[in-house]
């Protein structure tokens, strides 16, 4: 059986992160409606509220490269504990990519696989605004409406 192409992106961009400061390395991809994959990694500033994490690194290269729809989200870190996105990706991914799915692996080939809508329940966003948002504005939730 081979290996999930998004799992083995989001490993990967792990290596590349830029993690001076805390150390604790990230890597991120997600997947866009065609197929694509984009994978990121944290960058970690000296100002450290300047760091960018793994997630949001992804899913800029993907709006970059012309994606707009999305479908999966990986976040791989070699931590016993499954490393889920902070409060701040949950809020950028939704807004970017809507109720989709979210894996979460480590180095020990644990995995595990929430919708980002249960992660982010009741969120504040674009439709609030009376906009129209590529991603979570546009689905519907229960009790939301
Ligand atoms: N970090 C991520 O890249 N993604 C997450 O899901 C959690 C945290 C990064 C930010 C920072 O560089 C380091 O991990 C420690 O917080």
């Amino acid at each position: 059986m081979s290996a999930d192409p998004l799992f083995v992106a989001a490993a990967a961009a792990r290596n590349k992160a830029h993690a001076p400061y805390s150390g604790f390395k990230v890597g991120a991809a997600v997947q866009a409606a065609e197929g694509m994959i984009y994978g990121g990694c944290n960058v970690e500033s000296a100002s450290f509220g300047l760091t960018i994490c793994a997630e949001r690194v992804a899913v800029c290269k993907a709006i970059a490269d012309g994606s707009r729809k999305f479908t999966r989200v990986a976040v791989f870190a070699e931590t016993e504990e499954l490393t889920p996105p902070c409060g701040a990706c949950r809020q950028f991914l939704w807004e970017l990519c809507g109720d989709i799915e979210v894996y979460l692996l480590n180095h020990k080939k644990q995995m595990v696989c929430y919708k980002l809508g249960d992660l982010l329940p009741l969120a504040f966003d674009a439709r609030l605004l009376g906009v129209k948002s590529l991603g979570g504005s546009s689905v519907s939730r229960p009790g939301i409406t």
